[in-house]
């Protein structure tokens, strides 16, 4: 099958990938790109697992072909961190709370947590709930990683009133 050039920016790095046009952006992530945070658990839309941010918005990356992701700027759970290695708030959140087990659910997890934090920096846990009810936990019993979350939210907002 004939393969088409995709532009990308991931993780603030452009990059050209050559795709097949029946190719989903986790595989591209994952097999071209060796970006492999990002989970495939059931490949239909359901699990989250694959979770990565595209242009502002939380996409289970199983259901996006990467042609339709031409052009876009996308963010993984490998561009969380800082240049200097320093772990986000939520991963650190995350790590301090005990919100993983195996750990499986976590790159999806921490990439829509930090999406929802840009849309609601102050949520409530019933926010929080519903904002990553797209993703699914099969250890925790998401109490710690609602724990987690808020949590997170707290330190980023203690930063940015100290920025200010
Ligand atoms: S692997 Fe994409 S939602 Fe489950
Ligand atoms: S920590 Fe195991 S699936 Fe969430």
């Amino acid at each position: 099958m004939s393969k088409t050039h995709i532009k990308l920016t991931v993780n603030g790095r452009e990059v050209d990938v050559l795709a097949e046009p029946r190719m989903l952006l986790i595989h591209v992530l994952r097999e071209e790109l060796n970006l492999t945070g990002a989970h495939i658990g059931c490949e239909t839309s359901h699990c989250g697992a694959c979770t990565v941010d595209m242009n502002g918005k939380s996409v289970k990356s199983c259901t996006v072909f990467a042609a339709q992701a031409n052009g876009a700027e996308i963010t993984t759970i490998e561009g969380m961190a800082g240049a200097d290695g320093s772990l986000h708030p939520l991963q650190e959140a995350f790590r301090e709370h005990h919100g993983l087990q195996c750990g499986f659910c976590t790159p999806g997890m921490i990439t829509r947590a930090h999406r929802l934090l840009q849309e609601n920096p102050d949520p409530t846990d019933e926010e929080i709930r519903m904002g990553i009810s797209g993703n699914l936990c099969r250890c925790t019993g998401y109490q710690n990683i609602v724990k987690a979350i808020r949590a997170a939210a707290d330190e980023m907002q203690a930063t940015k009133e100290a920025a200010e």
